[in-house]
């Protein structure tokens, strides 16, 4: 089977917001405590919180991490979080069935951000609380002093204030589960007067408004087009969540499914352009896709805890998806779109980043491993920064119920910034054939193959685990460059990233 491309150096669907790849870090199950945070743990640094897992992070280079929450901050009281540890509440947490203890807050969480190299993008709670909640919490965060608020802060141990730029305006709420869900009318005019007080103090922060939390909501995408009615010209971003799943077993099936992630996009730009216009705005808002990922593997091991037959847990494993390789293939696809999509999709958060959905988990007292996921993420973010190009692609494909013609190869390209390297991010959905690519590339002049990484070989059901990390990344065979043209044998089923230098 052949497939033949053609890239063009001045075909550019956009530079990257480095902030595509970001992720998440939720008060859920163990993502915070023995997470990201154990103070027995032998690794732990002098503020609790694990350096292993810190360094797994770093190896990411994850540029963004959203927190709080997710289902959890719309129930949140921040200041609970702040203080002299002793003193801090322990809360039930209505979104996850749990305790909260409270022993990280802001303070704790911002000091490791700044660990891990990664910035924060904050969730204000506009579920349970609302407008004065989010402004007195923004002037905690953000002013420098002689204020209430930020004062507090400097008395609780922070001189300088964080200077957070992204906030989110709650939590999906659109959806029946969260706390305080609200209708497309009721939260348009609670997000419109929450920016416009946010902004009051600070017009340079950005501002994300809620989305529909999955395609599927009956709400979408008419909520999409009255939020930002409401809010167009005072909001940057409009959020979208997406889950995928393979309960069904039909590989083909699954690894379409980033056709309907296109579709999504597609249809939610459009609701930007058509309120643009009806607004004679000349302002742009772009998309937070700040939720995604494969999301289906715990589903039933968490029940007990959600259906609140353990009573209220202090971080419960929850949401502990253990990945296998054929996710590999699904993150492949699901950045890829990510990539293509760069000129509306501006940031990203891969939910979540520790032990929740997950691509690092954490052994309590023990080590901390690499799902077999961790690698898509880690080679988009460490090589997909930069121009996105535009390719076009003659490839065979199939059909799905949802799609008629997807092709079996899925592919991205990225020209870095810092040096020039031209990136191909590649993915073959057909699970026997391998597929020869053929990419004619013009106006990159002369290039040679300086990194080729393929996941390939492996049973579907394939998984890493704490005693080993068999589905890694392995050096790429027989590609080359020649005549203006890369040439590549693409493995069944494999994930491929290769790279060209000038
Ligand atoms: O990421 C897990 C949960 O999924 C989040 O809390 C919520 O926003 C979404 O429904």
């Amino acid at each position: 089977m052949q497939a033949t491309g053609t890239v063009h150096s001045g075909y550019v669907i956009s530079t990257i917001d480095p902030r595509l790849y970001g992720s998440f870090v939720e008060h859920l199950g163990r993502a915070v405590y023995t997470g990201i945070y154990e103070p027995e743990h032998p690794t732990a640094n002098a503020d609790g919180m694990r350096q292993d897992v810190i360094d797994l992070v770093r190896e990411l280079d994850v540029p963004v991490v959203r927190y709080p929450g997710g289902n959890f901050v719309s129930a949140y009281n921040w200041e609970d979080g702040i203080g002299p540890r002793e003193d801090r509440p322990v809360r039930l947490d209505l979104a996850w069935h749990s305790s909260e203890s409270n022993q990280v807050g802001i303070h704790e969480f911002a000091d490791w951000a700044k660990a891990a190299g990664a910035e924060m993008m904050l969730a204000v709670n506009l579920g349970s609380r609302g407008l004065d909640e989010a402004r007195a919490f923004l002037e905690y965060v953000n002013h420098p002093g002689g204020s209430h608020w930020s004062d507090l802060r400097r008395k609780n141990g922070r001189e300088e204030p964080w200077n957070v730029k992204l906030w989110c305006l709650g939590n999906e709420m659109d959806g029946p589960w969260q706390i305080g869900q609200k209708t497309a009318e009721e939260y348009g005019r609670i997000a419109f007067e929450t920016a416009k007080a946010m902004r009051a103090f600070d017009k340079s922060i950005e501002l994300v408004v809620c989305g529909s939390s999955s395609p599927k909501m009956p709400t979408y995408p008419a909520w999409e087009a009255t939020v930002l009615d409401y809010t167009y010209d005072s909001v940057d971003y409009i959020s979208l969540h997406m889950y995928f799943d393979n309960h069904a077993g039909d590989t083909a099936n699954y690894l379409a499914q980033n056709a309907r992630l296109d579709e999504y996009i597609e249809t939610v730009a459009g609701v930007i352009a058509f309120t643009k216009a009806k607004k004679r705005s000349r302002k742009n808002v772009y998309i937070s896709f700040d939720e995604w990922n494969v999301w289906y593997h715990s589903r039933d091991a968490d029940r007990t805890v959600l259906e609140g037959n353990d009573g209220w847990p202090h971080a419960p494993a929850l949401l502990e998806d253990i990945y296998n390789f054929e996710d590999v293939l699904q993150v492949g696809c699901i950045l890829n779109t990510f990539i293509r999509r760069s000129d509306v999709v501006k940031v990203g958060c891969l939910a979540q980043l520790v032990n929740v959905i997950a691509p690092i988990m954490t052994v309590p007292g023990g080590p901390a491993w690499r799902q077999t996921t961790f690698y898509p993420y880690l080679f988009a973010s460490r090589y997909g920064r930069g121009k996105a190009l535009q390719l076009s692609l003659d490839c065979p494909g199939y059909g799905t119920d949802f799609v008629d013609q997807v092709p079996y190869l899925d592919v991205s390209a990225v020209e870095t910034d810092t040096d020039g390297a031209l990136t191909f991010f590649i993915v073959n959905r057909h699970q026997t054939e391998a597929i020869d690519l053929d990419m004619a590339l013009e106006g990159f002049g002369d290039r040679r193959v300086i990194l080729d990484k393929v996941i390939e070989g492996h049973g579907l059901r394939a998984v890493n685990g704490a005693d080993g990390e068999p589905v890694a990344p392995q050096d790429g065979a027989g590609s080359g460059f020649s005549g203006g043209r890369l040439a590549a044998s693409i493995a069944p089923l494999s994930y491929r990233m290769i790279r060209l230098g000038a």
